[in-house]
């Protein structure tokens, strides 16, 4: 799903250097590297402020604690996500509260948001799930018809945008992540809180240092968020080859959607006001456990995210749903298949990926269902792939 060390040669020289130039200043936590990097993020973003942090998990409990998110209070998310979304609202004894999906875009359904809103909720979360934005401009009337608060959950989503404006400048607040399998990836955990909120930003800072608003003086209870030098001065690097690591997923997305075109599984539905940046590449299909060891005995990775829906989760039975109160959530956790689709692929290895979908159900599965009998999608399957 990833080749990490081909990325890492193409910037290994820059990458020695850069570590080389944090020894010698020995700075090793915060120091110009961070301020650096929160310089370069904020205005790639549009954004007034960043704040890096420890993890993209981090920036959503910071995130959270700095808008006093506590017991008694909801917060509404979708259930198809990574862990630490729901986590950290739990995390700050806070009830997470789980609201369907679009069926083709992945992202919470923004129909359904209302009727889970309630005189507890203060906060909704919009998770821009593999590279997708979320329907921002549904979300956010929705928010301030009822005072509530939009974080942007874009740890997958960086480089993204939405009517061309880019993820992380979309809400109130945005956390990002910089977990090596992410777009950005860096060498070890990280992540970043965006908002142009000024008040938000500054109770981010202190908390991300104990809560210190100057030596040894505590207003309020952090923690240690902190982004060691080291990590942020190779993120630096890193970010010179974003944009053309972006491009080249979504040339693997449109190769794909080619070679996938004749087959019968359904390719990523993105809007043309979406720019998607493919931090996923995920089909839905049929048979899906049989494609995948098909595949793997083939040599060709493939993930499932997610198998299990957040609101299944044992943790999270407090919050009091069961299967079948978000079928749309379980149906995708049963269909999804994510194919590799990192910059590293050559022409040569999408081709022998796609030749796999292909065969399987060319030889076991002649009778699924078609894309669009299952679906029902009305833009082109390939809509903005490949533009930019
Ligand atoms: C949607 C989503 N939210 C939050 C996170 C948490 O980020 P991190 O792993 O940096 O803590 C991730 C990372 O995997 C993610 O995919």
């Amino acid at each position: 799903m990833l080749d990490l060390g081909g990325e890492y040669q193409l910037c290994a020289d820059e990458i020695r250097a850069a570590i080389e130039a944090v020894l010698e200043s020995r700075q090793f936590i915060g120091g110009p590297a961070v301020i650096e990097l929160e310089k370069a993020l904020s205005s790639r973003v549009g954004v007034e402020h960043a704040v890096a942090v420890s993890s993209g998990t981090d920036a959503l409990l910071c995130t959270m604690m700095g808008l006093d998110i506590g017991h008694g209070d909801e917060v509404i998310l979708p259930a198809f996500t990574f862990f630490a979304t729901a986590g950290s609202v739990a995390r700050l004894g806070a009830k997470p509260v789980f609201v369907d999906i679009d069926p083709r875009t992945f992202n919470v359904d923004p129909d359904k948001i209302e009727a889970a809103i309630t005189d507890r909720t203060r906060a909704i979360i919009a998770v821009h799930l593999f590279g997708q934005c979320a329907e921002m401009n549904a979300i956010n009337a929705i928010a301030t018809r009822h005072h509530l608060t939009v974080i942007e959950d874009a740890a997958q989503a960086i480089g993204a945008a939405y009517h061309g404006r880019p993820a992380g400048a979309l809400g109130d607040v945005a956390c990002v992540s910089f977990y090596p399998t992410k777009n950005l990836g860096g060498f070890g955990e990280g992540g970043m809180i965006f908002t142009s909120d000024e008040h938000l930003a500054g109770i981010a800072r202190q908390l991300r240092n104990h809560g210190e608003s100057q030596r040894y003086v505590h207003e309020r209870v952090g923690g240690n968020f902190r982004l060691d030098t080291m990590k942020a001065a190779i993120l630096l690097v890193r970010l010179r080859y974003l944009d053309q690591f972006t491009k080249r997923r979504r040339d693997n997305a449109a190769r794909y959607n080619a070679l996938l075109e004749e087959v019968p599984v359904t390719t990523p539905y993105v809007p043309a006001h979406q720019t998607e940046v493919y931090h996923q590449y995920s089909i839905l299909c049929d048979r899906r456990d049989e494609l995948r060891s098909f595949l793997q005995k083939r040599g060709v990775h493939s993930a499932v995210y997610y198998p299990v829906p957040l609101h299944l989760q044992k943790c999270f039975a407090f919050v009091g749903c069961r299967r079948g109160s978000l079928p749309v959530t379980e149906q995708l956790c049963d269909r999804i298949l994510s194919l590799p689709c990192h910059p590293m692929l050559t022409e040569a290895d999408l081709q022998y990926v796609a030749s796999g979908v292909q065969e399987f159900y060319a030889r076991f599965a002649p009778t699924c269902a078609t894309a669009s009998d299952t679906h029902g999608a009305t833009e082109p399957r390939s809509a903005n792939v490949g533009k930019e």
